[in-house]
């Protein structure tokens, strides 16, 4: 069997805290943050807005702990894409053999492999919807990992992901460390209805505690413009709604 033992490096500290996005299928119970750096911005607090265009490349990112397998899996999915009057999942990155910096002063940074097996995918929610939920998972790899055939498919359309199925296909455990980011783009007009947003609160103990992350001003501007997006957000998940209910 493979040794699932896992060291950590540095000291954490506090109380448990889910670091994936609320709602996620998924739980992270070791409480380790993963850090997301885009550019010189690291997400903080976790599920901090961050301006599309910070995020045409994959974000650099250093681990609290790492997994004595000696290699990890790191995985991004959205789990607010509209589709079919619903919200389902998309995986946005899946990259195998991940090993830690090999420089010697810098033993937290993860070193990814590219493009990996599914390979970076943009962020880009469709105007006008509420934000999207981006959650970036690092899991021990297990000696034999290999994509589960019936997932073939899946890292070329990316649409109707499963994380659930997929992380007990190929056999990968609960997370060592996650965290999670939104991107919302308002700049536009939306040329689809929505439905509605995630209830986070409708799966209590499946995925985070923790409450919602307020959007964090700064991330975007709140003027005019904003507010008559989140008019026209509002006018589109009551269509999306009412083509539900129809
Ligand atoms: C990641 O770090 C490298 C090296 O410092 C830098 O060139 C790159 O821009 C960084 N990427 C992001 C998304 O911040
Ligand atoms: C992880 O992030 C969450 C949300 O920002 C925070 O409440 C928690 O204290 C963090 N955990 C650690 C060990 O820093
Ligand atoms: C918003 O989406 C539109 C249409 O896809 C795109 O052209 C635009 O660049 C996006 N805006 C940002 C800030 O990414
Ligand atoms: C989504 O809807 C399309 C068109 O109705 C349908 O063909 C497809 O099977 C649906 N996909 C899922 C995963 O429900
Ligand atoms: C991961 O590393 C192993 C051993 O070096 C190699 O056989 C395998 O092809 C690599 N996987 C990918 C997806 O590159
Ligand atoms: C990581 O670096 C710190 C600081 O240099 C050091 O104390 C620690 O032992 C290192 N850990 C490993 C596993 O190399
Ligand atoms: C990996 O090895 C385990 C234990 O031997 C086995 O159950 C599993 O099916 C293997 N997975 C793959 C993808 O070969
Ligand atoms: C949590 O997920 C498990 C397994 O999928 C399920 O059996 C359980 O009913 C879920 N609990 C809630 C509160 O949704």
């Amino acid at each position: 069997m493979v040794n699932w033992s896992f060291v950590a490096l540095l000291a954490l500290l506090g109380v448990a805290t889910a670091v994936v996005a609320p709602g996620f299928p998924i739980q992270e119970t070791a409480n380790a943050n993963l850090t997301l750096t885009f550019g010189t911005n690291n997400v903080s607090p976790a599920g901090e807005l961050i301006p599309r265009p910070d995020t045409a490349s994959p974000p650099n990112i250093t681990t609290p702990v790492w997994t004595s397998a000696g290699k990890a899996v790191v995985m991004m999915v959205d789990m607010d894409v509209p589709r079919n009057g619903t919200r389902v999942q998309l995986l946005h990155w899946l990259v195998s053999n991940v090993t830690l910096s090999s420089s010697s002063n810098d033993n937290t940074t993860l070193s990814i492999p590219s493009p990996g097996e599914a390979s970076y995918r943009q962020p880009s929610p469709p105007v006008g919807d509420t934000p999207h939920a981006y959650t970036i998972l690092l899991f021990a790899q297990p000696a034999n990992f290999s994509v589960p055939s019936q997932f073939a498919d899946v890292l070329q359309s990316r649409v109707f992901f499963d994380t659930s199925a997929f992380v007990a296909a190929a056999g990968l455990l609960e997370p060592v460390a996650a965290n999670y980011f939104r991107v919302q783009n308002l700049t536009g007009t939306p040329t689809q209805s929505f439905p509605p947003p995630r209830s986070p609160s409708a799966t209590p103990g499946n995925g985070s505690s923790s409450t919602p992350v307020a959007s964090p001003g700064g991330a975007a501007g709140l003027g005019l413009g904003d507010r008559m997006g989140w008019a026209v957000v509002g006018t589109a998940v009551l269509a999306g709604v009412m083509a539900v209910a129809l």
